[in-house]
């Protein structure tokens, strides 16, 4: 029997898997609606809020002809002490692929472990995949490759930034990351790049350092879903020297775009001249986000 295969890391997919799915986004893109979804189901298994993720998920899927339940994990049996290994058998019994967003990443994995069906990372504490995977894209469609493209991430070195990390060292990418020490990134998900990419993965906390020179400027929140409690110290780490100004952006490349995963919050990680100015892409981004979402559900269920 063939191995399902579950998305709950970038790592999961080969560099030639991600250009095919990129390759098949650009298709969808083009040409967006399509019957090839028609009787599947998908479970989007929700802990954490979400804007971009929980629309464009039932977004694409639906023009495809699919249909989804949104299940909000604070209603379902797990509140009332139900395991999670009990819920993953039994949700792989009524639907086709699970799309979950989670606090801990090793809820995916005790999911993924229990069930036949596809499990896909819609983000965790850990990564967050499918932004990277659609970042990557998003960075080919504006300067033609993604091989050499130097990208800067400035910020917390937190979910987003660690599949960055490590999606920009499967395709070739630049990847150079400017966080103070108390907030690095995932110390065995930077050995993972390194070992694939080398001295193409860069880490410092001095911003000025990642940005100068690069095509791509990157942020995302100083407080991610999960770690409210420490926000007070982190706005005080954070907002001197980690915010993507004006300034900090004169350093990179003259064609520089920048990039946030949203949401933001202007005046914290970014300035409102930045995110709102000619250089952002960042609609592009999440516009993106779906196109491709598209294309890897479809090579998961091997439909494509
Ligand atoms: N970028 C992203 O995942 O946004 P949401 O939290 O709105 O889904
Ligand atoms: N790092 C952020 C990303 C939100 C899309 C968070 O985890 O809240």
């Amino acid at each position: 029997m063939e191995m399902k295969k579950d998305f709950l890391s970038i790592a999961d997919l080969t560099k030639d898997e991600i250009f095919e799915i990129w390759d098949l986004a650009n298709k969808l893109k083009a040409n967006p609606i399509g019957d090839q979804l028609k009787g599947k189901v998908f479970a989007l298994f929700f802990e954490k809020p979400s804007t971009r993720t929980r629309i464009s998920f039932e977004a694409g899927i639906a023009q495809l002809g699919g249909s989804t339940i949104y299940i909000d994990v604070k209603t379902t049996q797990l509140t009332r002490g139900e395991t999670i290994e009990d819920t993953a058998r039994t949700m792989e019994r009524y639907v086709d692929m699970v799309i979950a967003r989670v606090y801990s990443h090793e809820t995916l994995v005790r999911m993924a472990i229990n069930m036949k069906k596809p499990v896909v990372n819609a983000l965790s504490d850990l990564e967050h995949p499918c932004q990277a995977l659609s970042d990557l894209f998003t960075i080919k469609e504006k300067f033609g490759k993604v091989e050499g493209i130097h990208i800067a991430y400035v910020g917390d070195g937190n979910n987003v930034c660690n599949s960055l990390i490590l999606a920009g060292a499967i395709v070739g990418a630049k990847v150079y990351i400017a966080s103070p020490p108390q907030y690095m990134p995932n110390r065995a998900i930077i050995d993972m790049a390194r070992k694939i990419a080398g001295d193409g993965i860069k880490i410092t906390s001095v911003p000025e350092e990642a940005v100068r020179g690069a095509d791509v400027v990157y942020t995302d929140v100083f407080v991610s879903m999960g770690d409210e409690r420490e926000r007070e110290e982190r706005i005080k780490t954070f907002i001197p020297k980690f915010r993507v100004t004006r300034e900090l952006m004169k350093l990179a490349s003259r064609n520089a775009i920048f990039m946030h995963c949203l949401p933001a919050h202007r005046g914290e990680e970014v300035e409102e001249d930045v995110i709102d100015g000619p250089q952002s892409v960042v609609f592009d981004q999440a516009e993106n986000r779906m196109h491709v979402q598209k294309a890897l559900i479809l090579k998961l269920l091997k439909l494509a």
